[in-house]
């Protein structure tokens, strides 16, 4: 009883705390954002060209090593979407083309729309759920856990996601350990690898 009634009051403060003052926020991207977001843009000055995105027209060229090409629809890329807790990528793989293991803030539902792919997720026991997936497939990755994506087909491959966030950010895992500015000795102790294969990574990320 006790229980319902502090579950009760959490959801009365927590829907309370959300809400819904206005019918949309559109970015108003020349002011800082905060945690929850950025300003809103004066509703006088929108036309419906604020609520488009038109950056996924067209064809891809890939020329990076992943063989990728990524187009982000998160907040900075499409300013309708702040405050709304929602966006999207195109996922664009030239022949075994990857998206290397990476993770958000948020979940991620994701259809194929071109060619065949492997995707899938490791939890935090560390089980890995993958598979081939065709055109039309949808697979989810939940909040937070690492996932990937292989062009395993004979064609370039594409996909659209969208995650539960406006602003969910893209960690790649590999980027972070040997791209950035962590020093190579402490890479080489949390990684357990040696000091070559270290060496090796920074290389390739350009940081050595
Ligand atoms: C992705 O494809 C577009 C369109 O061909 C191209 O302008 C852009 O440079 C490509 N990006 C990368 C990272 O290859
Ligand atoms: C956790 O992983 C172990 C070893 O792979 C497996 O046997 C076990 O079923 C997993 N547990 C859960 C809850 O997934």
């Amino acid at each position: 009883m006790n229980n319902l009634v502090v579950f009760f009051s959490f959801s009365v403060l927590v829907c309370l705390s959300h809400a819904i003052e206005v019918d949309f926020c559109v970015a108003d991207r020349s002011l800082p954002r905060g945690p929850e977001g950025y300003a809103c843009r004066d509703p006088a000055t929108l036309t419906t060209d604020d609520f488009v995105y038109t950056g996924f027209r067209g064809g891809r060229t890939i020329t990076n090593v992943p063989g990728n090409n990524v187009t982000l629809a998160f907040v900075d890329q499409f300013p309708a979407l702040n405050g709304l807790g929602i966006s999207m990528a195109r996922l664009d793989f030239g022949l075994g083309g990857v998206i290397p293991v990476h993770s958000h803030r948020t979940s991620e539902v994701l259809i194929v729309s071109r060619g065949s792919i492997i995707a899938g997720f490791i939890d935090t026991n560390n089980t890995a759920y993958y598979r081939r997936l065709e055109v039309g497939d949808v697979m989810i990755f939940p909040q937070a856990m690492l996932h990937f994506q292989v062009n395993v087909g004979t064609t370039p491959a594409t996909a659209f996601v969208s995650l539960n966030g406006a602003n969910p950010a893209i960690q790649f895992t590999m980027n972070s350990l040997f791209g950035g500015n962590l020093p190579a000795d402490i890479a080489q102790q949390i990684t357990l690898l040696s000091n070559a294969e270290v060496m090796r990574m920074k290389r390739a990320f350009g940081t050595a």
